[in-house]
């Protein structure tokens, strides 16, 4: 039989290959695979059918225990992310690149949550325990009782739960954390995945709650937190722009709340603000109606959320003129470009095309589709589209405008910042009024046509 000999892990996806390969075909990641050394061959490498296991204790789905309150830590953009507070017993990968805020954010909650009469502790293992307390202390939260610890060992860390039996506990980072029993290098794929194991399990047993910390490096030289996203209950990204003071804290993956819910704070010099009105900031900067400006009315998680798209289109001296895109999938825009050539002629050849979500925001939503088709034509044919006017649908390859969802919750968000009309699909499920306008539109080129007359 085959002899055991290292697998080839992807720090990205976490997907376990024979041999090593420059790009995971998994995930399509470029030098994200490493080497992992063999399981050794104890009893769980023999076959199961020898020994018999115990049998497991069989319940119903009926529960005889309410579930365990959760509990809100007041900062309320935070609480909204997890699904309306902590969940006890849960366990939370906050990963973001480096710089990005991630230990300010949890110094700040777990100071919160201390406040609220949780047991807390904060373990770094990335800055010293004065570092921490200076941080503490500029931020206002010295008072707070929060148990500091500066440790990377994770068999003492374990001891520290099991002493100290508190509710919340806060790891920074998983990539600092070093467990003995793992023959690898801190910050490994194996390290991680043997530290984050043994931090989950004990978050389900004691019902202590589970943060950890992981940096997110493209090089994929740090074992990337993908590998342990399976293991916990919630994913949240911390997401920003280094030059930029706005942060999002997105839940990629929630087990007791609505995934792709997002947290929006600002930077500031005395750590992060939540941000209440997140439309208002992002449209802040928004000057007079300009060429290749357009307001999305968009929906984020369970709330809608203005943002500016912004588009700049012009002459190429290249063979092949620039797609740059900051905050959108470049696929789509390709494809936007694609409909708009073929559907619409209206040919972007020669021409640079440069797209930007203003604030740093990321847009996933297909209902953006009309708004950055909007920005490219405004840019292109250098005529601004109406200061009062949002604009959401999906483009579809024939050209066609798909109506999108939650239409109503979108106009009540432009229609409080005083926005007072809105181009969207035909089939939308929603009639304008006196204080809103609807101007529907069943396809692209009725848009244009409507839009960019002189065109
Ligand atoms: P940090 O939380 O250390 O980032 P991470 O843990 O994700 O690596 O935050 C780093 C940046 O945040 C640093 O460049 C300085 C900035 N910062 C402020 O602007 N204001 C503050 O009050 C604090 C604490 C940090
Ligand atoms: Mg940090």
């Amino acid at each position: 039989m085959s002899k055991s000999t290292s697998s080839f892990t992807c720090t990205s996806c976490g997907a376990v290959h024979k041999k090593w390969a420059g790009r995971c075909d998994a995930c399509g990641a470029w030098n994200s695979i490493v080497e992992e050394a063999p399981l050794s061959a104890g009893p769980a490498a023999k076959s199961l059918g020898a020994a018999r296991g115990r049998k497991v204790e069989l319940t119903t789905l009926q529960a005889d225990e309410p579930p365990p309150p959760r509990t809100a830590s007041g900062m309320e953009e935070f609480d909204r992310v997890l699904g309306g507070g902590l969940v006890p017993a849960s366990a939370i990968l906050v990963g973001g690149d480096p710089g990005i805020g991630k230990s300010t954010l949890l110094l700040q909650a777990t100071a919160t949550f201390a406040r609220k009469g949780l047991k807390c502790l904060y373990i770094s293992g990335e800055e010293a325990s004065a570092q921490v307390r200076m941080r503490a202390q500029r931020l206002g939260l010295a008072d707070a009782p929060v148990g500091l610890g500066a440790e990377t060992n994770l068999r003492d860390i374990l001891t520290t739960l099991d002493a100290e039996r508190a509710d919340l506990v806060v790891i920074d980072s998983i990539q600092t954390l070093w467990a003995d029993m793992v023959e690898a290098a801190p910050g490994s794929v194996a390290q991680v995945r043997a530290a984050a194991h043994e931090l989950v399990s004990f978050a389900k047993k004691r019902g202590t709650s589970v943060i950890l910390v992981g940096h997110v490096t493209k090089e994929g030289q740090i074992a990337g937190p993908r590998v342990v996203e399976h293991m916990v209950d919630c994913v949240l990204y911390f997401e920003g722009e280094r030059g930029h003071q706005f942060r999002i804290l997105r839940a990629v993956k929630n087990r007791f709340g609505p995934a792709d819910e997002i947290g929006v704070f600002e930077m500031t010099g005395a750590g992060l603000a939540e941000v209440a009105n997140p439309s208002a900031l992002f449209l802040s900067e928004r000057g007079q109606a300009s060429p290749g400006s357009a307001v999305f009315a968009g929906i984020e998680g369970t709330r809608p959320v203005l943002t500016e798209i912004q588009a700049l289109v012009a002459p190429s001296t290249l063979g092949t003129p620039r797609r740059t895109v900051v905050g959108l999938d470049s696929g789509r825009l390709s494809t936007i470009l694609a409909v708009l050539e073929a559907r619409c002629a209206i040919p972007f050849a020669g021409l640079d095309v440069f797209l930007n979500v203003a604030g740093g925001l990321k847009v996933t939503e297909p209902a953006a589709d009309l708004a950055v088709a909007a920005a490219l034509l405004s840019a292109r044919e250098d005529v601004p589209l109406p200061p009062d006017m949002v604009v959401f649908g999906e483009i579809s390859l024939s050209g066609a405008l798909r109506p999108v969802s939650q239409t109503e919750n979108r106009l009540k968000e432009a229609r409080k910042l005083g926005f007072s009309q809105a181009a969207a699909p035909e089939r939308s499920k929603a009639e304008g009024d006196e204080g809103m306008k609807m101007r529907k539109f069943s396809d692209l080129t009725a848009f244009v046509g409507e839009m960019f007359a002189a065109g």
